[in-house]
């Protein structure tokens, strides 16, 4: 059955590399005539980009493709990318029979031939890569969804081999990019008007320039100094390539934002060999002591996984230990969920889902007072904040520290700054995860553009 008409509807699933996938993938078809719509309804072509990090994400996508499996018969057709479709590659068809098309990240360089074939009615058409792989992808017609706020993927795939992660399998080896084409973009998306970029990677500080000029510090600092641009984060870092002159170049390059995400997964020495991580509880904080030295207050976050199998109420003991120690501004906390193909699937002395569910609560409970006490602290600074949102029924406006906090805040002007645009804002309450504050001496005409007098014209928009 050939396609009925060129309109497609994405659905993206899981991390921010998944949701920049789907820009490159949204710029790919529409530059091959394709049109977007809101709904699974309206399309002819539904594309799921799907996450298997746990299986509770792996399963959201097969209860999708069971709701609006009844299209098929009105001639959509559907599409799996991203990691599921790696990982499951042709059973997907077994399961879901009525997918025309799976394809896992490394492959959408194939999607305009893909396409093609779908559009010639082909049933079966698959884009899946060995580990191996070397494919990266790089379009010009990514369709970035902010026009403030970018990704760019310095570095794709994993070598690390935690014990309990897919991402290795999904993902294929690490290869990053030469910092001449990472550059290349940050200049073009400054030019135009992007002010604020995140360099991407599942291991982003493992980053190695295939040219050797840059290291990932001279590379931070590299588009820190891009002209227009006045906020870069990175994100994720490993702890085991976590090397100090990062910590300098976010000290020295005003641009460079005050937070470090450094997911840790577990307090506990013994828990980290059996997770494969490759460093001890000690040799993070090392880490976290460096950070915590530096001129500038730099926000720590972290990830965490409870009820590994093993985890013992001592090692869980620790993690809280840890968290108190760190005094972390968010935590990402899992459910340990067993994953396909990975060593910790056969490991003994699972931990029960009961257990593993107290744990998370417990631990959830724990960081909120952490968090309660940390935000309080800033009540009475003065912080920048880029605009994020309007809640115009509160007549609050929305956005984020350069520690990447919320920050909810009023002006006391009738007119709402525009989005993307950069305002002084004084803390005047806290909340566990974000903060309440008033913009400084604000009116339309006056929002700040002191750092690049070269940004675009701050657009006023009334809402
Ligand atoms: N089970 C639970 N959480 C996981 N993560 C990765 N794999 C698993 C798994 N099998 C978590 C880690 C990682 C974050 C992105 O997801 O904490 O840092
Ligand atoms: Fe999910 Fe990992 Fe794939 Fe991101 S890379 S979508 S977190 S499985």
């Amino acid at each position: 059955m050939a396609l009925l008409d060129k309109t497609f509807y994405i659905e993206t699933f899981g991390c921010q590399m998944n949701v920049h996938d789907s820009e490159k993938v949204i710029g790919t078809l529409l530059h091959e005539g394709y049109r977007r719509v809101d709904t699974e309804m309206e399309a002819g072509l539904i594309l799921y980009n799907t996450c298997s990090i746990r299986d509770k994400a792996e399963q959201k996508v097969f209860n999708r493709l069971n709701d609006y499996k009844a299209l098929h018969k009105k001639g959509k057709r559907f599409a799996v990318l991203g990691c599921v479709a790696q990982q499951e590659g042709e059973k997907i068809f077994e399961r879901a029979p009525y997918v025309s098309l799976v394809s896992g990240s490394a492959s959408y360089r194939k999607l305009p031939e893909m396409l093609a074939q779908l559009e010639a009615g082909t049933e079966r058409i698959t884009g899946l890569d060995d580990r191996q792989t070397e494919e990266a992808f790089e379009t010009e017609f990514t369709a970035r969804s902010n026009p403030h706020r970018g990704y760019i993927t310095i570095i794709e795939g994993c070598d690390k081999f935690c014990a309990y992660c897919v991402v290795p399998y999904t993902r294929g080896k690490e290869r990053s990019r030469t910092s001449s084409s990472v550059l290349a973009e940050a200049r073009h998306m400054a030019d135009a008007g992007y002010t604020d970029i995140q360099l991407l990677g599942q291991n982003v500080n493992s980053y190695k320039d295939p040219s050797g000029k840059m290291s990932f510090a001279e590379l931070l600092t590299a588009v820190g100094q891009v002209h227009g641009i006045r906020r870069v984060r990175f994100t994720t870092s490993h702890p085991r390539d976590f090397t100090r002159d990062i910590v300098e170049a976010i000290e020295n390059v005003p641009t460079l934002c005050d937070h470090v995400h450094l997911p840790v997964q577990s307090g506990s020495t013994d828990v980290l060999r059996r997770m494969q991580r490759e460093y001890t509880r000690e040799w993070y904080l090392e880490r976290i002591a460096w950070i915590r030295a530096a001129r500038r207050p730099i926000s720590l976050t972290t990830d965490i996984i409870v009820g590994f199998p093993g985890e013992n109420e001592r090692d869980f003991e620790q993690t809280l230990a840890l968290l108190e120690q760190v005094q972390y501004d968010a935590v990402f906390a899992f459910k340990y969920s067993p994953r396909p193909n990975t060593p910790a699937v056969s490991m003994e002395e699972s931990v029960p889902e009961d257990v593993k569910t107290a744990r998370l609560q417990q631990l959830l409970d724990y960081q909120r007072e952490i968090q309660r006490a940390n935000y309080l602290k800033h009540v009475g600074e003065l912080v920048e904040v880029m605009v994020e949102g309007h809640n115009r029924a509160r007549g609050q406006i929305s956005g984020r520290s350069s520690q990447n906090m919320v920050v909810n805040f009023t002006t006391g002007a009738p007119i709402l700054p525009a989005l993307g645009s950069y305002l002084n804002v004084r803390i005047t309450g806290a909340f566990p995860n974000s903060l309440l504050g008033e913009a400084v001496v604000w009116n339309a005409a006056a929002a700040d553009r002191s750092r690049h007098p070269m940004d675009v014209p701050v657009k006023i928009s009334v809402v």
